[in-house]
C-alpha cells in the first residue's frame, strides 16, 4: 500500500519533493519556486490571446456548449465497475455529494450521444489503442474500461512494475487497449537525490523523443496522445547534447527558458515524428488538463471543494495553462496538415475548455479511504484528476463521435 501511495503521488507533478526531503528546505524550495511561477506569468500574461476554436461547416462546435442537468446519471457505479483505482474512486471513498454526477456536456448546437460500448467494441474488433502521456491517460483509460467493461471484461495482459504502462485485453473483440507512460513525449533523465531547487533532479531533452513510446507506436491502430503538467517541474534543459537552459533554474548562469517554449520544442518534436511517419495510425491529440485548486496549491493545503459546474465566464482558467493550451493548438494544427498531405487521420480533441468548467469533478480529499476531512490534519487534496465515474466520462463520448462516428466536421484541427 505504502508504495501504491508513492506511485499515486508521483502521478502528480513535483509531488516527489514533498514526499522524500525535509519540510524546512521544501518550504524555501516552494516559495522560491512560487516566485519564480509568479515571474513567468508576467510574461505571459503580456502575450496572452485567448484561442478561438475553428466554426465548423454544421455549426456544431463539439467543444464548446455547457453542462446541462441530466437525471439519468452515470453509466457505472462503484459498484458495477470493479476497474477503479482507490485514488479516484470517490464513491467508494465516500464523497458525501452526488451532484456531480449528474451533468452531461450539451455540445453548442448538436447533441453528444451517450457512450455506445457495444457500438464502440465492435468498430474496434481486431483493433488497438494507444494512449500515450502522464497519469491522466491511465485516469481516461479507466473510465473507457468502465464503459466498455459492461459488454466485455479486459484482462492485463501487460503491465509494468509500477503499473504506469499497462495493456488490457478484451478477448471477445481481440481489442487491445493500452496506456504508455511518456509524461514529458521527451526523453527524461531523472536524479535520485538531487532533489531541491539548487539540484533539479530533472533534465529534459527536448530534441530526443522517449523511446518508451516510440518503439511502441507502430503496433497501434489508434494512438491518443497528450502532455501535460509536468513540464511545469523545475527541470534543466538539454538540446544537442549540451544544457540549453532551465526551468526554476538552479544558478543564475543557467538561462530560464520559462515552460512554454520547451513545450512546445516537445510536441513539435513528437508530432513531426507522427505526421512525417510511414505507420499512419488514426492520431487524436487530447490538450490541457486543467487542475482546480483553490485557497492554496497542491503543495500548501489548496481545495477543491465546490460541487457544482461553473457556468460559461465564471471562471476562465490559468494563464499559463492557456499558454501552453496554445502551444498545443498551434503545434498540432501545423503538425496536421503535414499529416492529413500524409494520407493521415489526425484530429484534436480539445477537452480544456469543457473541463476548465468541472472544479467539482476531482477527488480533493476523497481520493483515500477514509477520506481525511479534519482540518487539523494535513491533507494533500486532489484536485487534478478526476473522480470516476464523473466528467472525464464525456472525453470518451467524445472520442466515439470523433472516431466511431467519424463526424468528420467535429474536432478537426482545421479545414
Ligand atoms: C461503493 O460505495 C459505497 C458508498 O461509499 C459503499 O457503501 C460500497 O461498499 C461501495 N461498493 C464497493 C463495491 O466498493
Ligand atoms: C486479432 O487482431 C489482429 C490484428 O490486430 C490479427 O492479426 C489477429 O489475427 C486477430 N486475432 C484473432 C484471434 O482474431
Ligand atoms: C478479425 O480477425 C480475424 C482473424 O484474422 C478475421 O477472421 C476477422 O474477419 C477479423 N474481423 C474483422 C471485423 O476485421
Ligand atoms: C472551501 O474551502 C475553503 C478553504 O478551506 C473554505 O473557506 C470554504 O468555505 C469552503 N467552501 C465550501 C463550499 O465548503
Amino acid at each position: 500500500m505504502a508504495n501504491e501511495e508513492m506511485v499515486d503521488w508521483e502521478a502528480l507533478p513535483g509531488a516527489q519533493g514533498e514526499r522524500n526531503g525535509s519540510t524546512g528546505k521544501q518550504l524555501l524550495k516552494f516559495l522560491a519556486a512560487v516566485l519564480l511561477v509568479g515571474f513567468c506569468f508576467h510574461f505571459l500574461f503580456t502575450e496572452f490571446i485567448l484561442w478561438e476554436p475553428d466554426s465548423t461547416k454544421a455549426g456544431c462546435t463539439l467543444f464548446q456548449g455547457e453542462w446541462i442537468l441530466d437525471n439519468e446519471g452515470p453509466a457505472y457505479t462503484n459498484e458495477t465497475c470493479h476497474f477503479i483505482e482507490p485514488y479516484q474512486n470517490c464513491m467508494r471513498n465516500e464523497r458525501p455529494d452526488t451532484g456531480y454526477l449528474y451533468w452531461r456536456w450539451k455540445p453548442k448546437n448538436c447533441d453528444l450521444a451517450r457512450f455506445d460500448a457495444d457500438k464502440f467494441l465492435n468498430a474496434m474488433r481486431n483493433k488497438s489503442w494507444a494512449l500515450i502521456g502522464d497519469s491522466i491517460f491511465r485516469n481516461h483509460m479507466q473510465s473507457l474500461i468502465c464503459l466498455l467493461s459492461k459488454i466485455d471484461e479486459p484482462v492485463d495482459i501487460y503491465h509494468e512494475m509500477n503499473y504506469k504502462t499497462r495493456t488490457w485485453y478484451f478477448s471477445s473483440y481481440n481489442f487491445t487497449l493500452a496506456v504508455i507512460w511518456a509524461p514529458f513525449l521527451v526523453r527524461y533523465d531523472t536524479f535520485e537525490g538531487h532533489n531541491t531547487l539548487a539540484e533539479p533532479n530533472l533534465e529534459l531533452h527536448l530534441d530526443i523523443l522517449d523511446t518508451k513510446w516510440t518503439t511502441e507506436y507502430h503496433k497501434y491502430d489508434y494512438v491518443v496522445i497528450s502532455g501535460g503538467q509536468w513540464f511545469y517541474k523545475s527541470a534543466i534543459m538539454w538540446e544537442n547534447n549540451r544544457v540549453i537552459g532551465c526551468h526554476n533554474c538552479p544558478d543564475d548562469n543557467l538561462k530560464e527558458l520559462g515552460v512554454t517554449e520547451p513545450y512546445r520544442k516537445a510536441l513539435r518534436l513528437a508530432f513531426h515524428f507522427v505526421s512525417t511517419n510511414d505507420h499512419k495510425p488514426f492520431v487524436v491529440f487530447r490538450t490541457w488538463t486543467p487542475d482546480h485548486f483553490e485557497y492554496g496549491k497542491w503543495y500548501n493545503g489548496g481545495v477543491c471543494n465546490r460541487t457544482q459546474p461553473y457556468k460559461e465566464g465564471e471562471y476562465d482558467g490559468d494563464p499559463t495553462d492557456h499558454a501552453m493550451r496554445r502551444a498545443e493548438i498551434e503545434e498540432f494544427e501545423h503538425a496536421a496538415k503535414i499529416g492529413v498531405k500524409n494520407g493521415m487521420q489526425m484530429k484534436l480533441l480539445d477537452t480544456y475548455h469543457l473541463s476548465l468548467l468541472r472544479p467539482d469533478g476531482h477527488p480533493g480529499p476523497y481520493r483515500t479511504y477514509p477520506p481525511i476531512n479534519d482540518k487539523n490534519k494535513k491533507v494533500q487534496n486532489d484536485c487534478l484528476h478526476w473522480c470516476l465515474p464523473g466528467p472525464i466520462d464525456t472525453w470518451n463520448e467524445l472520442l466515439m463521435k470523433m472516431v466511431i462516428d467519424d463526424d468528420d466536421n467535429l474536432g478537426h484541427a482545421s479545414a
